[in-house]
C-alpha cells in the first residue's frame, strides 16, 4: 500500500500463544501487515498456519499475547487492549464473514441483516431500509422475506456479506467465504467484496485456499509458521 495513507489495518509484531508450559502453541510469531482503506487482500497458508487465529485477534474475539494492532491509525492493542468496550468495537468497526453463514433461523433474511444496526441503536425501520438496500446490491432482495434455511448456499453467503456490511464497518474479515460455493458463485462473491471495498473504502482481509479466487487479489499475504510474507501480484 502507498506509504502516505493511514492504514485501515496495521499489525506489528503480533503474537498469539495458546496455552502455557509444555503444551503451549505459538500460533502467531510476530505478524506484520498493513492494509489501506478500500484494499482487499488475500491471506493464504496451509491448515494450522494461524489464519483464523489472526482474524480472531484482529476481530477482538481472542486476546493476542503481544504486539500491536491499529485500526485507522488508532492503537486498539498494544500489549493489552487499548479500547474499553470490545463488544462495541466488534459491533461497529468489524464485519465478519464466515465459511458457514450462521444466519439466525427464526429471523427472516431482512432481519438477519438488520439485527446488528438495531442493536447499535438504529430504529427498526431505518435498519430494515438499509438491510433491503444491501440485499438489493447483493442481488438477493427477492429473498428478503424468506427463512434463511430455504436459501441456496450462494444466497446465504450473500446475505451474510450483507450482514457484515450492515453497520458499514471500516474493516471486514472473511474466513474462507467462498468455500461452500462453486467457481462462478465464488468469483461473484469476490467481486461483491471488491465493489464494496471501493464504494465504502472498506479494508477487507479474505482468508482462502480457493485456487479460483487467489488470482483476483492485487496483494496476497502468505502465512507460514506463524509469520506473514507479502507477495506483490503487481496488477
Ligand atoms: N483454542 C486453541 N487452543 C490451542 N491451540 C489452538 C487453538 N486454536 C488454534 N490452535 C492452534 O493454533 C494453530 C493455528 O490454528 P488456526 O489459526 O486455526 O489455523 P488455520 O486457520 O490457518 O488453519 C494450530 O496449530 C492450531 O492447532
Ligand atoms: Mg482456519
Amino acid at each position: 500500500m502507498a506509504d502516505n495513507t493511514t492504514p485501515a489495518i496495521e499489525l506489528r509484531g503480533l503474537c498469539k500463544r495458546y496455552g502455557s508450559g509444555d503444551t503451549a502453541v505459538d500460533a502467531l510469531k510476530g505478524v506484520d501487515m498493513r492494509i489501506a482503506p478500500g484494499e482487499v487482500v488475500g491471506l493464504v497458508g496451509p491448515s494450522g498456519s494461524g489464519k483464523s487465529t489472526l482474524l480472531k485477534c484482529l476481530g477482538a474475539v481472542i486476546d493476542p499475547t503481544a504486539g500491536q494492532m491499529f485500526l485507522g491509525g488508532e492503537a486498539i492493542f498494544d500489549g493489552v487492549w487499548k479500547v474499553k468496550d470490545l463488544r462495541t468495537l466488534r459491533r461497529d468497526r468489524i464485519g465478519f464473514v464466515f465459511q458457514a453463514p450462521y444466519l439466525i433461523p427464526f429471523l427472516d433474511v431482512t432481519d438477519n441483516v438488520a439485527l446488528l444496526p438495531m442493536l447499535a441503536g438504529k430504529s427498526n425501520k431505518e435498519a430494515r431500509r438499509r438491510a433491503l438496500e444491501l440485499l438489493e446490491a447483493l442481488d438477493v432482495a427477492h429473498r428478503a422475506k424468506s427463512n434463511p434455511a430455504l436459501l441456496s448456499g450462494g444466497e446465504q453467503q450473500r446475505v451474510s456479506i450483507a450482514r457484515a456490511l450492515a453497520n458499514n464497518p471500516p474493516v471486514i474479515l472473511a474466513d474462507e467465504p467462498t468455500a461452500p460455493l462453486d467457481g462462478e458463485r465464488a468469483l461473484a462473491v469476490v467481486k461483491i467484496l471488491n465493489d464494496m471495498a471501493q464504494q465504502h473504502q472498506t479494508a477487507i482481509i479474505v482468508v482462502t485456499h480457493d485456487e479460483k479466487i487467489i488470482p483476483t487479489f492485487k496483494r496476497l499475504y502468505h502465512i507460514r509458521d506463524g509469520k506473514t510474507y507479502e507477495e506483490s501480484v503487481g496488477k
